[in-house]
């Protein structure tokens, strides 16, 4: 008789790819991923050694087929879908232009359930199966993401993006309402969904855009419910700094802004991190907040490229992230691309020389999975799949274009077979995607 409260239900077999604690790629050649009835992995390793423990449960073979985890998108716009390539000089007048006409029409229940149902779909088709989006200003976006992300069963975390000034009508929200609506949103949403898996983020849009009250604010709720997640964007642009300087002369740099208002503490992402000192990636080591590396939008609105040298050797947390619709794809592949090439420049935006970093395929994949889960305090739980985590997995089909099963049938070591994927990969990489419930 099974005494345990969850047991083994379903068995994959495959290629399987993970990651041990210290972030070290483990791959089995001929693995096998068990799922128990709560939709958590009960097992995974090596066939040969786990066959004869599950050889009741008759295991789906995909023979050629990868096994790997689902990936954390750590930053992304839901709002923005419809924006994504949006040709502009740079970040602020990209947002005046587009970004905030467009979000002006997420007052709509209807357009926003549409449009979240669309970003759902998409991720899926792109292997995300966790995602840190924005919603707009209204509370209609929010509610919008959550009841699909519930529909779907995925573990989505949002929350209503807060901007009380510099910023158009139809975006721009009240004070006081904003927080009221937060907190009532807050205890409408966070640790909610089929498994509990929906989470809420308090969202500043950025510093330049929220009073000192709406700051505050956000920091008395931040305090009130350390659980919830905070996400908010920061040191992006050089006009954008520059800005934040002028509305906020107090303050020793930008990042500083949220620290003084309590926004700076564990679960807190902060999008970009481009422009950082020593003391920022410092304030941030020391407040456990994460940074989210956007390269394909930093490349695509010219602002400059995240230093991931410094951000290893000061410690500072981070993972990458889509952003679209600044970042240009869903597809985890073109970000890990993106993230590579950006690790190998030696150019700073600033000209002087810097250290290059060349980040291993394994790091890169870690970045968006593992390694963007502990960003989110959710290491252990997504990300990985190692015994006790969501089952959230993609099968990849490493065979899936003609140029990808000629590359990869000449892969001699996991880095090769790896890299390959990173280059040449995207959506048509991803054959399924399994969140837990499904
Ligand atoms: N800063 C403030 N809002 C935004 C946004 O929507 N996208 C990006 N990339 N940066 C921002
Ligand atoms: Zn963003």
């Amino acid at each position: 008789m099974n005494t345990l409260p969850f047991h083994p239900i379903r068995a994959y077999r495959a290629s399987l790819l993970r990651f041990d604690d210290a972030g070290r790629a483990v791959f089995d050649t001929d693995g096998l991923l068990v799922v128990d009835s709560a939709g958590k992995v009960a097992a995974a390793g090596d066939y040969a050694s786990l066959k004869a423990q599950f050889a009741h449960l008759p295991a789906q073979h995909f023979p050629g087929r990868i096994i790997a985890p689902g990936f954390v998108d750590l930053h992304v716009h839901y709002p923005q879908i419809d924006v994504i390539g949006s040709p502009a000089d740079g970040l602020l007048p990209w947002l005046e232009n587009y970004t905030f006409p467009e979000e002006k029409r997420y007052v709509a229940g209807e357009y926003s359930a549409r449009a979240a149902t669309f970003f759902i779909a998409e991720l899926l088709r792109n292997g995300v199966t966790t995602a840190l989006t924005f919603a707009t200003s209204h509370v209609a976006s929010v509610n919008a993401m959550f009841e699909a992300a519930d529909t779907a069963g995925l573990r989505i975390i949002t929350g209503k993006c807060l901007q009380d000034r510099n910023c158009p009508e139809g975006v721009r929200d009240e004070t006081e309402s904003s927080l009221i609506d937060t907190e009532s949103l807050i205890q409408r949403w966070h640790g909610k969904g089929s498994r509990g898996q929906l989470g809420y983020a308090i969202t500043p849009r950025f510093a330049p855009a929220c009073s000192d009250a709406q700051m505050r604010g956000m920091g008395a709720l931040a305090a009130k419910y350390p659980d919830a997640w905070i996400q908010s964007h920061v040191s992006e642009n050089v006009d954008e700094i520059a800005w934040a300087k002028e509305l906020y002369p107090e303050d020793a740099s930008y990042v500083s802004v949220y620290d003084r208002f309590g926004l700076l503490r564990e679960k807190s992402i902060y999008a970009h991190c481009i422009h950082f000192d020593d003391a920022d990636r410092a304030l941030m080591k020391a407040r456990s907040a994460a940074a989210a590396v956007c390269p394909t939008s930093n490349l695509f609105l010219g602002s400059g490229n995240f230093d991931f040298a410094a951000a290893q050797s000061g410690g500072m947390a981070h993972g990458l992230a889509s952003d679209v619709g600044g970042g240009t794809s869903f597809s985890p592949f073109k970000t890990m691309l993106a993230a590579h090439y950006v690790s190998r420049s030696t150019s700073r935006s600033h000209s002087q020389a810097k250290q290059a970093v060349t980040l291993s395929p394994e790091q890169l994949w870690w970045l968006h999975t593992a390694g963007a889960a502990k960003a989110l305090a959710l290491e252990g739980v997504v990300g990985n799949l190692q015994i006790g985590c969501d089952a959230d997995f993609v099968i990849l089909n490493p065979q899936a274009t003609p140029l990808l099963a000629r590359r990869t049938a000449r892969a001699e070591s996991l880095a090769e077979m790896l890299f390959a994927l990173i280059v040449l990969g995207d959506d048509r990489l991803i054959e399924q995607t399994h969140v837990a419930s499904s």
